[in-house]
């Protein structure tokens, strides 16, 4: 894997315009693209075609959470548009994310199977808000518990902090990708995050991918941007 192939740009954009000019200056700059809530609610699938066409690899990170057959059906028309990554919630359960992974495979050109990615416990909860929605367990450990029944379920890889995946890879092993927000060169602002690493350490810490937002696209020039992280990685 080249360096900028672990890059994945965060297009946290709502016009096709703005996404699409993201993808033409990052192209051979960043391995991936993440479409979020927020772009596909307001562009559809037409936004995904459109970037495959730029050339672009696809994470549809819509984090599907629901009962194995809606989340099964939701995941087949995800994987016939042909995307490369795409989230589930892995608090779904066992038998969600086996029938994720089960239509992912059936659904996509051979060869072209779309990575299921398992988000474990949301960074906005802490242990008081787990507490409040009846968990027993602090995030630490829901997080390695979901991580775990993930990868059973055939789940294969996890979205986690960046604080996570030492851990992570640790109690998962090798074959598990882990792909990881809240990354931040030591040039860029925070932001709102608050769980930071640099892009060196996070991959060092065994990341295999970096979903990185703001850094680049809110650099005055989002290719240089993507060259300095490359730099350092
Ligand atoms: O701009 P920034 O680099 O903070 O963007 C990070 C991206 O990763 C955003 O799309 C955000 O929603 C996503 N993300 C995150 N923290 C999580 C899960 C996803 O920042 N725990």
């Amino acid at each position: 894997m080249k360096p900028y192939e672990k890059i994945i740009v965060a297009l946290d954009v709502k016009m096709e315009k703005e996404a699409l000019a993201l993808v033409k200056k990052l192209k051979g700059k960043a391995g991936v693209f993440k479409i979020g809530k927020e772009l596909f609610t307001a562009c559809g699938p037409a936004i995904v075609k459109k970037i495959q066409k730029l050339g672009g690899k696809v994470f549809l990170d819509l984090k599907f959470h629901d009962i194995p057959n809606t989340v099964a059906k939701a995941v087949a028309q995800a994987s016939k548009l042909g995307v490369y990554m795409m989230t589930v919630h892995t608090s779904g359960g066992f038998e969600m994310m086996q029938a994720a992974v089960k239509a992912a495979k059936e659904n996509s050109q051979k060869g072209k199977e779309p990575i299921i990615l398992g988000v474990t416990v949301l960074t906005s909860l802490d242990d008081k808000a787990l507490k409040e929605i009846g968990f027993k367990y602090n995030p630490a450990q829901m997080v390695l518990r979901l991580a775990k029944l993930a990868k059973k379920a055939g789940v294969r890889g996890i979205v986690s902090s960046p604080k996570e995946v030492k851990i992570l890879r640790k109690s998962l092993g090798k074959e598990m990708f882990l792909v990881t927000p809240g990354i931040r060169p030591l040039w860029a602002a925070a932001g709102d995050q608050k769980r930071i690493m640099t892009p060196k350490d996070a991959v060092r810490a065994g990341a295999d991918y970096m979903v990185i937002g703001r850094p680049i696209t809110a650099h005055k020039n989002p290719a240089e941007a993507a060259d300095l992280i490359v730099g350092e990685i």
